[in-house]
């Protein structure tokens, strides 16, 4: 077998397997491998176990020294790190009692960001997406998902995942492109947002896949967005050409998850409004529900609640949303970590929503748990006991991280 490497031992290794990808989870269903090993061929896992069974001869081996505790690499399923300028005078806004609705009625919101992105070269948008990258490497992100949606136009949705592929070519992590023009009507577009709609769908669900920009298509259903009955013609379009759904459901107001069930689609992301009734439909659904605790942190209000999404049987994924308005702070461990202290979330369900459960969200099947056939994306923290990892809320870094079995980031 070529370039066959075994690292470790690494104190406690948990490859996150045999567990379910819908409902609640306990830490004793955790499987822990004391002192195990990660046998690498080629960017792929060839075996996963004890590192003294795995040793022999031949095998060439990356030591690890000192205690470490070894995870699969973060999979961060929704994001928004294509953008230009700030938004902190929407934050400071905020902050002094103006709500995200009325600040964005009053110019600010998504159509500021869409300003600033569309006076942004591509290259400019490209060098944002690299250092928004080596930050999310150094906090153990090896998948990211990240929209356009601050383009609003043919033209400049088109340049805005251009850049996100160049950008994919320019940093270590795999970068998962999804189309989001469906984000505000612009306010420069003269028709209704059904016009709007069709024009999109008319003229650049073509282009996407022409240039194999994106497989994925997302929508704000929201009353400061698009209506539900606006966007089914505009999902059943995309459906019919072949586009994976993801939907952004009940931030504030209900109706979007409903959609999301509708159309079978991938995730349903932000829930913080879901009453009783969407978190029923979403648990009996295969829709994966993405918590967003960046957005909740960013805007001061509350976390989408995991807990009961969770007890319904529902599959919980977390994502840091990474945004310019709603979620600036774009540190997904911290996150997760604040929303299962609040949500009272086991460290397993913490686990699984930024590993499995969020790769489940991208629908990737090569990645999110460690096994045989497996990406060699795995990251590993400097501690003995994986406990610490949420427990310090963040503020434990990883110390090494691994991208196709290459260490490509911290110590
Ligand atoms: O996911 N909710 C809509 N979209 C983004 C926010 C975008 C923005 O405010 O720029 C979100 O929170
Ligand atoms: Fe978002």
């Amino acid at each position: 077998m070529k370039n066959l490497k075994l690292i470790g031992p690494f104190t406690q290794l948990l490859p996150m397997t045999g567990l379910p990808i819908k409902g609640s989870l306990q830490d004793e269903q955790l499987t822990i491998i004391e002192n195990g090993g990660i046998l690498v061929s080629e960017g792929k896992i060839i075996k996963v176990g004890s590192f003294e069974d795995l040793k022999s001869d031949t095998v060439a081996i990356e030591r690890i020294e000192g205690g470490q505790v070894c995870l699969p690499g973060f999979v961060d399923a929704h994001t928004h790190i294509c953008f230009g300028g700030s938004r902190a005078n929407d934050y400071a806004m905020r902050n002094t009692g103006r709500s995200y609705l009325e600040i964005a009625k009053a110019g600010g919101g998504i159509w500021d960001t869409v300003t600033q992105t569309r006076k942004a070269g591509q290259d400019e948008l490209v060098k944002g997406i690299v250092a928004r990258c080596h930050k999310h490497l150094t906090n153990g992100i090896t998948t990211l998902e990240v929209k356009s949606g601050y383009g609003l136009s043919v033209a400049e949705e088109l340049k805005m995942l251009r850049a996100i592929k160049k950008g994919n070519n320019a940093v270590i992590q795999d970068l998962i492109p999804t189309c989001l023009a469906a984000h505000m009507k612009p306010k420069d577009w003269a028709g209704t947002p059904t016009t709007y709609l069709e024009h999109i769908a008319n003229d650049l669900f073509p282009i996407l896949h022409k240039e194999n920009l994106t497989h994925r298509i997302d929508a704000f259903i929201e009353e400061s967005a698009f209506s539900k009955e606006e966007i089914r013609p505009y999902f059943e379009n995309a459906k019919q050409n072949g586009f994976d759904i993801t939907v952004h459901a009940d931030q504030f107001t209900t109706d979007g998850s409903q959609l999301a069930i509708e159309f079978n689609a991938l995730s349903a992301d932000h829930l913080e409004a879901s009453t009783s009734k969407e978190i029923a439909l979403l648990a009996k659904s295969n829709v994966v529900a993405v918590a967003l605790p960046g957005a909740s942190i960013g805007l001061g209000c509350n976390f989408t609640p995991a807990r009961k999404l969770l007890d319904a049987g529902a599959a919980v994924a977390i994502a840091s949303d990474h945004n310019p308005g709603s979620a600036p702070m774009g540190d997904l461990l911290t996150q997760a970590t604040v929303l299962g202290c609040f949500e009272k979330l086991a460290n397993a369900e913490v686990l699984a929503g930024i590993t499995f459960r969020s790769a489940k969200a991208l629908n990737l099947k090569d990645r999110g748990i460690l096994e045989k056939g497996k990406m060699a994306d795995f990251i590993s923290f400097p501690t003995n006991n994986y406990q610490e990892i949420t427990y310090h809320q963040g503020q434990l870094k990883p110390k090494c991280i691994w991208k196709n079995g290459v260490k490509v980031g911290n110590g």
